[in-house]
């Protein structure tokens, strides 16, 4: 049996991997997975209720990183990932890391040291940003991959122009649009926005995680007021990553924005109740990554907290603008919305959740093993 060592570390990693293993079960059944947590994300609410919700089995092996500074904490996974591969009687015949996080790097550097190639799922995104943490990760993963799976066209380009040999580089498409039309349905069915007492397209849902957001402080609190100024408008839903809510709790925005009239805050949501109220908002203002792909085939529109978007399709095809931290352009974008007159959008091509099997047959014959 051919095993795969698939890595997963942080929330937007489980929602790729669900989907990439239930197209390697489709598309590459004599391909043998074994999961493997890094622990970078650890609170039930940012892992095991993913792992719940999507399917994902029990992790083979569990690396229980924890929180801490980029050094220590890729060094640990590095450290920790290597000892893994080590005291295995054989290796597995490569190593798979999706998206951009600290344990996708990591885990990447130790396999390919110990001559495990290495598969990257998510590769060539470029926001040519290099004061983003992501994007030094997603340059140097590349730049050791042996297999190269681009979810956009930029990618492919961005892989190309870095010298990237053609042979290792394939478009398969999006898998996180793969996880979404698998669960949209059982997601609608919670009926989310009744839930938190919202008629179904009159409502925000905000996310805001990034440290160039939610670490400078001055940031943070023109941040807050924007928030109530558009929660005046229309009601906001704002589920909390962790970081954020440590920042605003330091910097004392915490119990003001509880007390913000329109505004909804949560304890971050289940994949199920966050695709809920998404598929069903008026708007959504975020600076995810996964979460401008996710507005974009949903139909809904999306207003990124950030000057650039390493998934430029989104914009270009899709419902997503870049605002910055241009909080005046924010809410007249909010009003041409509320007016009927924001952008419409379509799906990316190979968006059509069909990507995981797809990658999955790339793997296989990487690997050299036949078709079943
Ligand atoms: C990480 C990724 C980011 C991704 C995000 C997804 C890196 C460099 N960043 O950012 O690309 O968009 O995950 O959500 O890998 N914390 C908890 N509980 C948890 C996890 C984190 O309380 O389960 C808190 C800790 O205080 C921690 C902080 O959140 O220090 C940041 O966590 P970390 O994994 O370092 O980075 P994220 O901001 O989550
Ligand atoms: N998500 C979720 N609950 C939340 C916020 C986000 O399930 O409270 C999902 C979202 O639908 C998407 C993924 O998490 O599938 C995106 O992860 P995140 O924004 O943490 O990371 P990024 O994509 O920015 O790396």
């Amino acid at each position: 049996m051919t095993t795969l060592a698939c890595v997963v570390g942080a929330r937007p990693n489980f929602v790729k991997m669900a989907a990439l293993l239930d197209g390697l079960r489709r598309a590459a059944p004599q391909l043998s997975p074994l999961l493997v947590h890094t622990g970078q994300h650890y609170d039930e609410a940012m892992s095991a209720r993913f792992f719940a919700q999507l399917g994902l089995p029990a992790p083979d092996v569990h690396l229980g990183v924890g929180s801490a500074s980029h050094g220590a904490q890729t060094g640990r996974v590095l450290e920790r990932y290597e000892a893994w591969l080590l005291s295995r009687r054989r290796r597995p015949a490569a190593t798979l890391v999706v998206g951009d996080v600290n344990s996708t790097l990591a885990c990447a550097l130790a396999s390919v040291k110990l001559g495990v190639p290495v598969i990257h799922l998510e590769a060539g995104l470029r926001s040519f940003d290099r004061t983003m943490p992501e994007e030094i990760n997603r340059l140097l993963t590349d730049a050791i991959a042996d297999l190269l799976l681009a979810s956009e066209p930029s990618g492919v380009a961005n892989l190309r122009r870095e010298g990237r040999p053609e042979s290792a580089i394939r478009l398969v498409g999006n898998v996180m649009i793969d996880a979404l039309e698998a669960q949209l349905e059982a997601a609608r069915a919670l009926a989310q926005p009744r839930a938190f007492g919202l008629e179904p397209g009159a409502y925000v849902l905000w996310t805001v995680h990034r440290p160039a957001n939610v670490d400078r402080p001055a940031r943070l609190v023109a941040l807050a007021e924007v928030l109530a100024a558009v929660a005046r408008r229309l009601p906001v839903v704002l589920p909390a990553h962790p970081r954020t809510e440590k920042r605003l709790r330091d910097a004392g925005l915490w119990s003001r924005l509880e007390r913000t009239a329109g505004l909804h805050l949560t304890p971050p949501l289940g994949y199920l109740e966050f695709l809920g109220l998404e598929a069903e908002a008026a708007l959504v203002v975020t600076d995810s990554g996964g979460i401008q792909e996710e507005t974009t085939v949903l139909g809904i529109p999306c207003l990124t907290l950030r000057s650039n978007t390493e998934r430029p399709i989104t914009v270009e095809e899709g419902t997503n603008t870049l605002v910055g931290d241009d909080d005046a352009r924010l809410l007249e974008l909010v009003g041409e919305v509320l007016a009927g007159r924001y952008k419409k959008g379509r799906r990316p091509q190979l968006w059509d959740g069909r990507a995981g099997p797809r990658a999955a047959r790339e793997i296989r014959a990487f690997l050299g093993v036949p078709p079943a």
